[in-house]
């Protein structure tokens, strides 16, 4: 074939294929907007605060989350039955005097559960802020948009409640649009700013987290308005949260007994599972255990009977770890040895307390020791409440967990020394129960 030829076929070639694409830009510019994979069965508005609404379009998600209304079984140290944890351990009353958790403090149970349960606790009042509505239902997202947060605080919870007509539900964790998962309590998304992250930028996975973190973390009421803050600008782990607070000189209540300024913590299960935990680290999720993957028939979706995994460790651990007795074992481990460790904590914080009640009552002592000794109850016992208030009994980061307590411990003793050295004599150690 002569040369010629070829550049011939080659052009003619070139083209045919150029118009060809030309053609195809042309024809895909004409097409329509893409259009979603799956419709909607019924268009969900958006924050649509009631789950029921959600229902037609996801029924797996909505009948799983129904579930968490009437659990109620109970785990050695957790569960879904509201047990009264003053009964369990009385130590938490002296602990707790002077603040409303020494008048009632339930184990926690189910998400439908939330907004009955924080209605009904002894500890709202007529001068309880809105706030406390914050973590407890669906109507919050559409609320915060409407009002925006700092009016939404400001008002009195029981002028609030008017609007509060849900538990938590679909519109706490998703964006009804997408499904995607989101960041709805305006505090955590100013929370993860201060700290410098966009959540918009996170994966999925790290969100399967992150949504959690909506709820179940340390947080308090700024000011007057009492705005909903987290005290994460140095950082999440109990020193950063201890320092936030100390240069804030910042208290929830004082101690009637020892007169200390203290500090109640919350939930803290983000902080705690975050801190170099190995399921953290190796880049597990919250949702990994508390909603794992569920087969009803031939769907497979995650359950949203978020509980207790240890009410569900076939599913909860067995899609990792191949032997589940084993690990269901050595949470039994764990967690005796956190409680264990916790109580000779709650021993040494009784014994300073006592122990400063006793000094400031006696003549002579020293005004700025027993303040020394008063800071010391404090730190302590923020510490040992970090443990304490998160709900997996160190579970959820066991080395972490010791290690608080540790440091707690130590401080507690350190206070009753120090009110020891405050009134010159070892008079003021109180005898010891158990
Ligand atoms: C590796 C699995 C695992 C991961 C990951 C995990 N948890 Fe847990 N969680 C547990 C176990 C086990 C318990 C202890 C349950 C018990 O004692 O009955 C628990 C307990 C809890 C409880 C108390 C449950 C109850 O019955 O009252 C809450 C709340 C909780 N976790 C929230 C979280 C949050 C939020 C995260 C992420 C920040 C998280 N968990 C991550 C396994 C896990
Ligand atoms: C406490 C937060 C939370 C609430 C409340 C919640 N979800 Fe989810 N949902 C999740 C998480 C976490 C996932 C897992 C997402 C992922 O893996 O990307 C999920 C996944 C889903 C999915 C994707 C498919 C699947 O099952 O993994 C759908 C659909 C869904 N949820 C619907 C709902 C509906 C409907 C409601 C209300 C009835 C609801 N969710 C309430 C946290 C929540
Ligand atoms: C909108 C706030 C909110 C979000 C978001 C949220 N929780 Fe909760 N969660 C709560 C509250 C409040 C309770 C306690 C309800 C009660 O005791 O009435 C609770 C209870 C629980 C319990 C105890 C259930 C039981 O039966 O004892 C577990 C476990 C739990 N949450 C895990 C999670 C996990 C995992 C996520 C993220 C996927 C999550 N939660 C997201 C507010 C929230
Ligand atoms: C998504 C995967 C995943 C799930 C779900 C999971 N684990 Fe793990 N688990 C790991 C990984 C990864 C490690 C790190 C050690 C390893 O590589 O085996 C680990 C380690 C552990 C360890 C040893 C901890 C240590 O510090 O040595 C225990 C105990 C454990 N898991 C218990 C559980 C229990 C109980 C559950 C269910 C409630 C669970 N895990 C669910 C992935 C998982």
């Amino acid at each position: 074939m002569k040369s010629s030829t070829t550049i011939y076929i080659l052009v003619g070639i070139i083209v045919i294929l150029t118009v060809g694409l030309i053609g195809l830009l042309l024809y895909n510019n004409n097409q329509p907007s893409p259009i979603r994979g799956i419709l909607p069965i019924s268009e969900i508005a958006p924050m649509e605060p009631d789950s029921e609404k959600w229902a037609t379009n996801y029924p797996n998600q909505y009948s799983t989350l129904l579930k968490t209304e009437t659990n109620d079984e109970r785990t050695a140290y957790a569960g879904s039955n509201p047990f009264d944890k003053l009964e369990e351990d009385p130590r938490l009353v002296t602990l707790f005097a002077g603040y409303g958790f020494s008048k009632e403090y339930n184990e926690d149970r189910g998400h439908l559960n939330s907004q009955n349960d924080v209605e009904r606790t002894a500890r709202v009042g007529e001068a309880t802020p809105g706030t406390c509505y914050s973590c407890k239902s669906s109507d919050n997202p559409r609320l915060w948009a409407e009002m925006g947060m700092a009016e939404y605080d400001k008002t009195p919870f029981m002028e609030l409640a008017s609007e509060i007509n849900h538990s938590i539900g679909c519109a706490n964790c998703h964006d009804s649009e997408n499904m995607q998962l989101i960041v709805t309590n305006p505090a955590l998304d100013e929370a993860l700013q201060a700290q410098g992250f966009n959540w918009r930028d996170f994966t999925r996975q790290e969100m399967r987290t992150v949504v959690c973190a909506n709820c179940h973390v340390e947080y308090y009421f700024k000011g007057d308005g009492k705005y909903l803050t987290f005290p994460w600008e140095d950082g999440t782990t109990i020193e950063d949260i201890a320092t936030y607070y100390a240069e804030l000189q910042f208290k929830d209540w004082e101690h009637p007994q020892s007169g200390a300024p203290m500090i109640k913590m919350q939930h803290p299960e983000y902080e705690l599972f975050t801190a170099n935990s190995t399921h953290y680290n190796a880049g597990v999720a919250c949702a990994d255990c508390h909603m794992p993957y569920t087969r009803d028939g031939a769907a497979k979706f995650s359950t949203h009977d978020v509980k207790s995994p240890l009410l569900n460790s076939e599913n909860a651990c067995g899609q990792c770890h191949t032997d589940v007795s084993y690990v269901v074992d050595r949470v039994s481990t764990i967690q005796n040895q956190v409680s264990e460790t916790m109580i000779a904590t709650e021993d040494a914080l009784l014994a300073a307390i006592g122990a400063i009640e006793a000094a400031a009552a006696a003549s002579g002592t020293d005004a700025g020791l027993l303040e020394e000794a008063r800071w010391l109850h404090r730190e302590a016992q923020l510490r040992w409440d970090f443990i304490a208030a998160e709900n997996s009994m160190g579970f959820h980061n066991p080395e972490e967990a010791l290690r608080i307590l540790a440091a707690a411990t130590n401080m507690a003793r350190q206070s009753e020394l120090k009110a020891v050295q405050a009134a010159g004599t070892p008079d003021v150690i109180q005898p010891e129960t158990n």
